[in-house]
């Protein structure tokens, strides 16, 4: 399929929005999808002063604008700022896609399916079952907890540095504690020495600053898998967990994951992702 090629002033509009934001890889991603599915829309990087998000979306509505994928430092503040929460966005407090429409702003969150889509679909993870480590208690944290849940999981376990934050995070997921057989339970890490999991995300920003969250060695399991958010760079986090003897991958599946489901919801058309995570692994070679 081909799109008939427009001016922009005629084509939908669509960004994301973030600080910074000059890096993302998502203008190029939804490129991809725009060409692959014949949509013939425009999608730009949008950046905003720390203080300045709600001014940002304003003035992006009132120039036409009808959708926005919403990064770092944003996700708690979209969540606020939409008037209603779909799916797992609700619970979460975090929002990463926002759709408006007849002057209305919905927030989903598509983070979590994203990454359950790439560890299942793309990995061949199976996580009914398994012991799972979230690291970290931010908005990254709390996107995916929902998700994960969702797939049956034996044990979720939560560490922070604060741990006061992970406490936090399991009262307000405590409705789906039935969801994991053992339930989801928060622990400094100093308490995970001696106990092993299938599979460790880096939800923390820690990579960000190349450095190692504070994991004790040991912690994974005969065949784990080691899954670091970020994505693009060979982190501290994915070395230590090869040096340990576990399989290691960067976020780039879930990023791309989470941008067919934002694109599904703006489009309704949803476009294939393998395609597009290889090419973006061959950009980075
Ligand atoms: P995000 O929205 O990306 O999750 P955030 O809300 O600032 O960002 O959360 C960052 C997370 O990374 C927090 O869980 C933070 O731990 P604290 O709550 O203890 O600050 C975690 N983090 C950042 N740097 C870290 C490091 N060097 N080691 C371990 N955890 C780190």
């Amino acid at each position: 399929m081909t799109a008939v090629p427009t001016s922009d002033a005629m084509r939908d509009r669509y960004a994301v929005i973030g600080n910074p934001v000059a890096h993302s890889k998502s203008p190029q991603i939804h490129a991809e999808f725009a060409r692959q599915t014949g949509q013939d829309i425009v999608y730009e990087a949008l950046f905003a002063p720390p203080d300045g998000f709600r001014d940002a979306v304003r003035a992006f509505r009132a120039a036409g604008g009808k959708g926005l994928n919403v990064t770092l430092p944003f996700k708690g503040e979209a969540w606020q700022a939409a008037d209603r929460r779909e799916g797992f966005a609700a619970r979460a407090a975090a929002v990463n896609t926002l759709v408006f429409t007849q002057g209305l702003a919905t927030g989903h969150n598509t983070d979590g399916l994203g990454l359950v889509r790439d560890l299942c679909d793309n990995l061949g993870c199976v996580l009914r079952g398994k012991r799972i480590l979230l690291l970290g208690a931010g908005g990254a944290s709390r996107g995916v907890i929902e998700p994960l849940l969702r797939e049956a999981p034996r044990q979720l376990v939560i560490a922070n540095r604060t741990l006061a934050k992970a406490v936090d995070l399991v009262g307000r997921f405590e409705a789906l504690q039935p969801l994991a057989q053992e339930g989801v339970i928060a622990y400094p890490y100093a308490e995970l020495a001696g106990r092993r999991f299938d599979l460790v995300i880096n939800a923390t920003s820690a990579s960000l600053g190349n450095v190692l969250p504070p994991l004790p060695e040991g912690v994974f399991a005969p065949d784990a898998l080691a899954y670091d958010m970020v994505y693009g760079a060979d982190t501290p986090f994915l070395r230590f967990a090869r040096e340990q003897g576990a399989a290691a991958t960067d976020g780039i599946g879930m990023l791309v994951e989470q941008a067919a489901e934002s694109f599904c919801i703006w489009r309704g058309v949803r476009p294939a992702t393998a395609p597009v995570i290889a090419l973006m692994k061959q950009a980075r070679r």
